[in-house]
């Protein structure tokens, strides 16, 4: 099937770059240290083609939710390859987690209560740090004042009232540490201060974690930025400082790094038309399909003109999507040729928080494609208006 013969909006995955990206995180980790395993975090794209095939190279799956969890299990991945992160965390999962030697990171009260509840042992419990923001340089993190919402604090006494009530539960000598922290940049300081904490607040409380998971928020496949290979240096050059850590396990749970380089939307140009103001491309995407959280404020992307003709530059054109939202608009084109009714606008980079975040909002999700050394296989069809229907009615009850 040729690129042009595809209906858009579509969404296209490079595999040979997601297998690139999985293997450079691969040995990035292993090459730093002995005992490592990745996950792959199901919320930045929850596509069921990812996660088989992330299954197959090998990598677990990081969930933060039941349905995450069952999707999971429906992907085929045993349970002893998954990660159970999150605040709301169900008990029947959770029991089902602890049961099946799923790695569990308690993050909440809530979870506590409900691991306490379920009073069952396992020996691959942890507990998500909730990291001090004055650790980081504010250019780094957002909620410099308020803090991060996740985890337990050490300074207020809630880490250690958490190990106490999961005593029972496991070997709290031995308690798993979580450590994901968001940041803006993506900067290795942030990693670097990270490891720093961790070896302070196993040295305080003298545990020997029986692994360090240090969540995502990595780059991976963007040429010029940080490689896995130069976090992982960092963090293991930190950790091994004390033989508290000197045997742990190392686990990752990048989602952008792995999927974000490697997708594209492909959009068409469905009318162009002169307000008193400006010249409005109406487009096939929308803003929803790769900026759900209307946040950024530019793309990489490509154009591929129609017919070859030569174009007049205009001035200024504004991008914009199907929803009948006035702002959904993409980007705004200075000098650029001028674009017409057929031309393609195809975004680049938008694996993370795109295909799976947008609601059907309007129009229904786009067709998903991969390109397979240039063989491109449907994965995923656009829901009909019937399936919208049924599953959002009293019969999808029946
Ligand atoms: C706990 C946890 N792990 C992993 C990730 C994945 O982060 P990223 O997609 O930036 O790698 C997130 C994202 O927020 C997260 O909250």
């Amino acid at each position: 099937m040729n690129n042009n013969d595809i209906e858009t909006p579509y969404f296209l995955i490079n595999r040979d770059l997601l297998q690139q990206n999985t293997d450079t995180f691969i040995e990035g980790m292993q090459c730093n240290w002995e005992r490592v395993k990745l996950s792959y975090s199901v919320k930045t794209n929850s596509l069921p083609w990812i996660l088989r095939f992330m299954n197959q190279k090998g990598v677990m799956a990081e969930v933060v939710s039941d349905e995450e969890y069952d999707l999971a299990i429906m992907c085929d991945f045993n349970p002893e390859n998954i990660v159970f992160n999150g605040p709301i965390k169900g008990k029947e999962h959770l029991e089902f987690a602890l049961k099946n030697n799923s790695y569990v990171n308690i993050d909440s009260e809530s979870d506590l209560d409900v691991i306490q509840s379920c009073n069952i042992y396992s020996n691959r419990i942890g507990i998500r740090l909730n990291i001090p923001p004055a650790l980081f340089s504010s250019k780094d993190i957002e909620y410099t004042e308020d803090g991060f919402r996740f985890g337990f604090s050490v300074e207020n006494g809630s880490f250690e009232r958490a190990l106490k009530k999961i005593k029972n539960q496991c070997d709290i000598k031995k308690i798993g540490v979580h450590l994901h922290c968001n940041s803006i940049t993506r900067s290795l300081n942030v990693y670097r201060a990270i490891a720093e904490y961790v070896v302070a607040v196993v040295d305080k409380y003298k545990i020997e974690p029986c692994y360090l998971d240090f969540g995502g928020g990595f780059f991976g496949g963007v040429p010029g930025k940080t490689t896995p290979s130069e976090y992982f240096n960092v963090i293991t050059s930190i950790i091994k400082r004390t033989p508290r850590l000197r045997n742990t396990l190392l686990l990752a749970e990048p989602g952008s790094a792995l999927i974000g380089s490697t997708v594209e939307l492909h959009t068409t140009v469905v009318d162009v038309k002169d307000t008193n103001c400006s010249r409005i491309i109406t487009t096939d995407g929308s803003r929803i399909h790769i900026d759900p959280l209307w946040i950024k404020n530019g793309y990489l992307y490509s154009i591929s003109y129609k017919d070859g003709e030569k174009r007049k530059y205009e001035e200024k054109q504004i991008i914009c999507g199907y929803t009948c939202m006035d702002h959904d608009r993409l980007m705004v084109l200075m000098n650029e040729p001028e674009l017409k009714a057929g031309d393609k606008i195809i975004y680049q980079r938008v694996g993370a928080y795109s295909m799976t975040f947008g609601g059907p909002f309007i129009r229904y999700l786009p067709d998903v494609y991969v390109d397979s050394n240039n063989e491109l296989q449907l994965v995923r069809r656009r829901m009909k208006t019937e399936e919208y229907y049924r599953i959002n009615t009293a019969q999808s009850m029946q």
